[in-house]
């Protein structure tokens, strides 16, 4: 059988560093404790990267929210704001969120900026996890493949580095299918409806030559991640607002160690 995931986003959250350490430790004691079978990642805000790879060392698997576009020799330069590839890979971490809903939408993230942010991953030995989805416009036009499908398109140019696992053993890349309707509303599209779009990924991907685990993302909590664990076609979940939450987290870990 092969390996599951469960990754959770922070996004803007916890307002307190003391809070963040604590769900950190919560965390900790999960996977140490239970009989875990899946991978766990993590991504928290920049803030909180530090401490809360430091909590978690080998345990849990520690990524950004976002990175640099800007390419420069070293990862270092004149980019107010930024955080390049190199310092991210220097505290440790593992992978980077690219290509999310909502810095698509409130930053007006273009493919070119993603592609040069997944260019700067790949190039520092990280992982990228990059998210696709459709509006509920499109979802409803029946144009969900087509959004993909342009989506899609920003990986065909990447050249990939080899090997294809990073430094840290985790995959070079992954997809996670994110309906932008589905985030934080607690709808999500039917487990058919998930699984004929995750083997549309798989396609286009490998046309590119690329094989990547394929997350579903968008409001899986501690009741329907058992449903979506189940399924061969999902690799793995994506998981924002549950995964501020210990008792649900925990859950949804399980459900993808069975
Ligand atoms: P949600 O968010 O689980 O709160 O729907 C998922 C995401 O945005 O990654």
């Amino acid at each position: 059988m092969s390996t599951k995931w469960v990754i959770g986003n922070w996004k803007m959250n916890p307002a307190d560093p003391t809070e963040a350490a604590a769900l950190a430790q919560s965390l900790l004691h999960t996977v140490q404790a239970a009989d875990i079978s899946c991978q766990v990642g993590v991504a928290p805000s920049f803030l909180h990267l530090v401490s809360v790879r430091n909590i978690l060392k080998e345990w849990v698997h520690v990524g950004a929210q976002d990175i640099a576009a800007h390419q420069t020799p070293v990862g270092i330069g004149a980019f107010t704001g930024d955080v390049s590839a190199v310092q991210l890979m220097n505290v440790g971490l593992d992978f980077v969120l690219v290509g999310h809903s909502e810095r698509r939408q409130y930053y007006n993230e273009t493919a070119n900026t993603l592609a040069a942010k997944i260019r700067q991953t790949f190039a520092s030995g990280l992982s990228v996890i990059y998210c696709v989805g459709e509006s509920k416009a499109s979802y409803e036009c029946q144009e969900t493949l087509d959004v993909l499908t342009e989506q899609l398109a920003v990986l065909a140019d990447i050249v990939k580095n080899e090997p294809s696992t990073s430094p840290k053993n985790l995959p070079q890349l992954f997809i996670a299918y994110e309906p932008v309707w589905a985030i934080g509303t607690g709808l999500t599209p039917t487990l058919d409806e998930i699984e004929q779009v995750h083997g549309f990924i798989r396609q286009t991907i490998q046309k590119f030559g690329m094989n990547a685990p394929i997350l579903y993302g968008g409001s899986v909590n501690d009741t329907n991640a058992a449903e979506f664990a189940r399924s061969t076609m999902i690799d793995g979940a994506l998981v924002g607002g549950a995964s501020l939450k210990i008792e649900s987290f925990a859950k949804i870990i399980s459900a993808f160690s069975e």
